[in-house]
């Protein structure tokens, strides 16, 4: 895989997007890092997913599906309360950032990955984040706001602290997501009993 290639298609993405650009800047201090392979039950899922639907994002959706072989996907909320069906279908792989195939000080960036049918838990952080939707849809849920369906090209943001969560419904979602500010302080769920 061409890492400098990856690196500009990123930055073509995030510069792309008005409201991404508007929340945090493209990193100027991004470096290739090496990466472990890491399997979970998500990449064969991601692998195999054919409802990942719209047009916008489609290049970025073929790059991410050849970065899963490689990737460190993450175990993020292994440990908790979560379901078992969640631990083995949520996807989440670092593009920016710790076990990432880049690292930065500036920003941290993810792809984050649902089949349909499937609940993500009330958490937080302290960072501040964005969420895109690159392909597919889900219903974005965030503290003190409406529930928003958003489908290619939808942004929604989570401020510091503020507790969100996601589900999809009839289709799967894919998403790249933007971290700014508070990197070293892991995600957390608002509600032990993983609701
Ligand atoms: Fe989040």
């Amino acid at each position: 895989m061409d890492f400098d290639q990856v690196l500009n298609h990123l930055r073509q993405l995030h510069e792309g997007h008005d409201d991404l650009r508007a929340f945090c800047a493209f990193p100027t201090d991004v470096v290739a890092q090496p990466v472990t392979a890491r399997h979970m039950g998500a990449r064969d899922h991601f692998d195999a997913e054919t409802g990942l639907f719209g047009n916008e994002y489609a290049s970025t959706k073929t790059l991410l599906k050849q970065m899963g072989p490689l990737a460190y996907w993450r175990d993020t909320y292994a440990g908790t309360n979560v379901s078992d069906r969640f631990m083995d279908e949520f996807g989440c792989f670092s593009l920016i950032g710790h076990n990432g195939f880049f690292k930065s000080d500036q920003m941290n960036a993810w792809m984050v990955y649902m089949p349909a049918g499937l609940y993500y838990p009330w958490h937080q952080h302290p960072a501040e984040e964005m969420y895109l939707c690159l392909a597919g849809e889900a219903v974005f849920k965030k503290d003190g706001a409406p529930d928003i369906q958003m489908g290619e090209g939808g942004v929604t943001l989570h401020a510091s602290n503020q507790p969100h969560a996601m589900e999809t419904l009839d289709h799967p979602v894919l998403c790249y997501v933007v971290w700014r500010n508070e990197f070293t302080t892991k995600p957390v769920l608002t509600y032990d009993d993983a609701t």
